[in-house]
């Protein structure tokens, strides 16, 4: 292990990026596949279209793209980096993505992982590369939330498939022994609700030899029950986060921008109703993306500092909340 480099560190954000792939799916295009309608999804969701991977993009390629952006928005040279988490529940490779990121990017004195906990993954992997910045173990860190669910969505269940998109976003942020913009979390998980939302494996039988089974590994397609992960959303997100804010002395009045895993607008306006945070400090893109699992809050955070709407300075309430069931909140200044 690293020797500890700093005695009391905090965390600073030092930059953004993010990758889509090229090929646009939109409503109408789902309604030529499933009894649905562009107006149906529209109103019910808020989401007009999404990207999906075609041949050359997977969450190896993407992660890789969004890392390259934030590192360069960074100013970083890149064998200065010590940590790479990818969040994904869609890797390259089942025994992990994030190496191959790592050697993509020529990040030769970083160590790099993956982490699972689906649309909360992004979220669960910022707060992890913040504490080992904190420990004072590690310098610079890199956070991907890269998902490729196209692959694992049902195409003829229309419950389900209008909501999902393929992307990447990724933050790089720093360790400092000036001050700390990683002002607070929490986060939670509850099995006993898992059920609501799943991507099962799905395994057949076969035999090695004689008497000798085994099963044949594979998944199946994503399960879930969409109104129980809808009412499990608008009720934990705000009290996890109202938790947060009593817990760091802050309240919505203070909040510049409420950064959600998009998952559907009317999930975002509800919980922003309950925060009394305005629609307008609500970051939204699910119109062009829809939900893309870890990657919604990297790549939606991306778009705002790229378009300067996140500035330095700004305090952001952000929440990643899906299958586990997982979620979680944190406090952050950008900067
Ligand atoms: O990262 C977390 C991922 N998951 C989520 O965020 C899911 C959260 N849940 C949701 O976003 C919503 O529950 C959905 C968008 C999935 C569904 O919206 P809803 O308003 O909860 O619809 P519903 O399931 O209550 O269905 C209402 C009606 C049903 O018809 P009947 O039984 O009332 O005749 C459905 O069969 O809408 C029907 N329906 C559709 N109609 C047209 C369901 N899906 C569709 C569709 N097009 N795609």
């Amino acid at each position: 292990m690293e020797e500890i480099k700093f005695n009391q560190v905090g965390v600073s954000f030092k930059g953004s990026g993010s990758y889509v792939p090229d090929q646009i799916l939109t409503n109408q295009e789902i309604s030529q596949k499933v009894d649905t309608s562009h107006e149906w999804i529209k109103s019910r969701t808020g989401i007009s279209e999404r990207r999906i991977s075609s041949l050359g993009d997977n969450v190896t390629e993407m992660g890789y793209e969004a890392a390259l952006s934030a590192i360069e928005m960074a100013n970083w040279d890149i064998k200065t980096i010590d940590l790479i988490i990818l969040a994904t529940s869609t890797p390259h490779d089942l025994f992990g993505s994030a190496p191959s990121i790592q050697a993509k990017l020529g990040a030769y004195n970083a160590v790099a992982y993956d982490l699972t906990a689906a649309c909360s993954g992004f979220l669960f992997a910022l707060i992890t590369a913040s504490q080992f910045l904190k420990g004072g173990l590690f310098k610079r860190a890199i956070v991907i939330g890269a998902d490729q669910l196209s692959s694992f969505v049902d195409w003829n269940d229309r419950r389900s498939c209008i909501l999902f998109g393929d992307g990447a976003g990724a933050l790089a942020i720093e360790a400092t022994n000036e001050f700390d913009n990683f002002i607070g979390f929490d986060m939670r998980t509850d099995g006993e609700r898992g059920s609501y939302l799943n991507l099962p494996s799905k395994n057949n039988k076969d035999s090695i030899i004689d008497n000798i089974e085994f099963l044949t590994g594979g998944f199946s397609s994503i399960q879930m029950n969409g109104q129980e992960v809808y009412k499990f959303a608008v009720k934990e997100v705000p009290i996890i986060i109202e938790k947060l804010f009593r817990k760091t002395n802050y309240n919505s009045d203070q909040i510049d921008w409420l950064v959600l895993h998009q998952a559907n607008q009317r999930i975002l306006d509800s919980v922003g109703d309950r925060l009394k945070i305005p629609r307008e400090k609500i970051l939204s893109n699910l119109g062009k993306y829809g939900n893309t699992s870890a990657a919604t809050i990297p790549l939606v955070m991306d778009e705002a500092i790229k378009n300067n709407r996140i500035k330095q300075n700004d305090i952001i309430a952000t929440s990643g909340f899906g299958a586990g069931l997982s979620w979680g909140a944190a406090l952050i200044k950008w900067g």
